[in-house]
């Protein structure tokens, strides 16, 4: 892990991701002391606010926001002692001045010149003017110690992705620059390389020999709460399909990397999507289902429709719900339907990858003993955060009859507290390793993927807008999906399938 001195510069400081996710962050790897020793962070924003102003916010924060709780003042002065608000324009040359001078005196007081990590969250629209600026001032021109962290959305669709890399490219190198994806800083989902690569009894089962179809499901209870300025212009494909759900398919999917090695990882990613098969226009309805929610209850709270939401258009067509099946065109996959959901506002918040094996080719256990179900690999990303096995067995009695029983690897057991994405990816960017963060070329396959359906949505020529309610597991169409292939949406716990058997 890195010791080099380092200035950290928040674009964005006073939003919402910093709010909520950075400054906690921060503060988490300081208290456990993965931080280098000299650091600073310099927090930049439009709004106004005096030193003392903006550390008290910080702390207001951190109470509401942060994993732990358990600080002393002594640590919290400490850390808060490291932070600096600087009102800036991100339009003015002025403000890069001042930011330089800020940069400088830390270099004079580390008495060399120091790293940089510069956290670009601000909206799409900001980062041209940013970029340039950054590139201009020459404030991020040295290639080893400068890196730029880009939020997400990246590109509204594929040619905006393409624009964007071209002028990320124009300013800095590659090796510099550090797209975001939280998904994969999450402990469960970077678990599923170790799971599948440093073990040897599941790889040998993880293809379509084996396994009959693959489900990846991301429900939030949440609805678009106060975003939906943002999300009415994304909706659900974008938001979390595009990025989220196809990066855990290529976990989930790719071959074995020769080493745990960035551009290897990184390489074998980019095969998967490359593989992925596109979706014909006049096929969108046959592969996809959008829906958007209507008022329902949540956790007995009455929820409102997604078209009275605050900043959604009354009338909009904008999806807060996608269900899908994708095929991967490889030898490994060939055949395999991959599912996938995402939706806000649903009834539970759960995000998992289940395996669907394939059926015992015998017929040994028929006729009133309990038909096996097939074996069951359930990877829960969150909230729940486990791997279970689920395999049939004899039910202890007299006769023989069957019951599905599972073998569990329960984090919150062995790792109560464990770091959160953001931690995970912002101690990486420190350590300059890019191997959980997205390649250009990654992120314009993925937008290829999703580019048809895209504009076929747009143009609704093929695919109905379906409803829910608030609440619900999404709209019926969702599950004739899967119905359609004689499958259906997997439970991911051993009761619920019992409850099935
Ligand atoms: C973000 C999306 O990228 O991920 C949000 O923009 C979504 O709409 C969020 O709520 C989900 O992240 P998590 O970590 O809470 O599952």
């Amino acid at each position: 892990r890195t010791t080099a001195p380092t200035s950290i510069v928040v674009f964005g400081g006073t939003g919402d991701l910093a709010k909520r996710k950075l400054f906690p962050a921060f503060f988490n790897l300081f208290i456990d002391e993965w931080m280098p020793k000299q650091f600073q962070i310099l927090a930049l924003g439009r709004k106004q606010y005096t030193q003392e102003g903006f550390r008290a916010y910080v702390l207001e924060n951190l109470k509401e926001f942060s994993r732990n709780n358990n600080y002393t003042e002594e640590q919290w002065m400490s850390f808060s002692e490291k932070i600096t608000f600087l009102n800036f324009d991100i339009t003015d040359e002025n403000s890069f001045l001042n930011l330089n001078d800020k940069l400088t005196a830390f270099d004079v007081a580390c008495n060399k010149r120091t790293n940089r990590l510069f956290y670009l969250s601000v909206a799409p629209s900001f980062i041209d003017k940013v970029s340039v600026n950054l590139h201009k001032t020459g404030l991020a021109s040295n290639i080893e110690k400068d890196r730029i962290i880009i939020e997400k959305p990246f590109g509204y669709d594929k040619a905006s992705a393409i624009a964007l890399n071209k002028l990320l490219n124009e300013n800095f190198k590659e090796e510099q620059i550090y797209r975001i994806d939280h998904y994969l800083g999450k402990e469960t989902v970077q678990n599923i390389l170790a799971f599948r690569f440093a073990n040897t009894v599941f790889e040998p089962l993880w293809s379509n020999r084996h396994i009959e179809s693959v489900q990846i499901t991301v429900a939030e209870q949440v609805g678009v709460e106060d975003r939906g300025g943002y999300y009415d212009h994304s909706g659900a494909l974008r938001d979390m399909i595009q990025n989220h759900l196809l990066q855990i398919l290529c976990m989930v999917a790719m071959d074995a990397p020769v080493e745990f090695e960035s551009a290897l990882i990184r390489d074998k990613k980019a095969e998967i999507l490359k593989a992925v098969r596109r979706i014909k226009p006049e096929d969108i309805n046959h592969y996809t289902v959008r829906a958007q929610y209507t008022e329902g209850v949540i956790k007995g709270d009455a929820k409102q429709g997604y078209r009275q939401e605050p900043g959604v258009d009354p009338n909009s067509n904008t999806e807060t719900f996608v269900a899908m099946k994708f095929y991967i065109d490889n030898p490994r996959w060939q055949g395999v339907p991959f599912y996938m959901r995402t939706g806000k506002s649903m009834e539970q918040k759960k995000s998992s990858v289940v395996v669907n094996f394939k059926d015992v080719p015998n017929k040994t256990f028929v006729n009133g003993r309990n038909n096996p179900v097939p074996n069951q690999l359930t990877i829960n990303i969150q909230p729940e955060m486990d791997i279970r096995l689920s395999f049939m067995a004899k039910k202890p009695g007299l006769d023989m009859t069957l019951n599905p029983v599972e073998m569990v690897f329960d984090y919150f057991e062995c790792a109560p507290d464990s770091p959160e994405a953001y931690e995970t990816l912002l101690i990486d960017a420190l350590d300059g390793d890019s191997t959980l963060f997205m390649r250009s070329d990654q992120v314009e396959e993925a937008w290829d993927i999703i580019a048809t359906i895209q504009e076929e949505w747009e143009n609704g020529t093929y695919s109905p807008m379906h409803t829910y309610a608030a609440g619900s597991w999404g709209p019926a169409a969702a599950d004739e999906l899967l119905s359609r292939q004689g499958h259906r949406w997997l439970s991911t716990t051993v009761e619920e399938l019992r409850e099935e058997t």
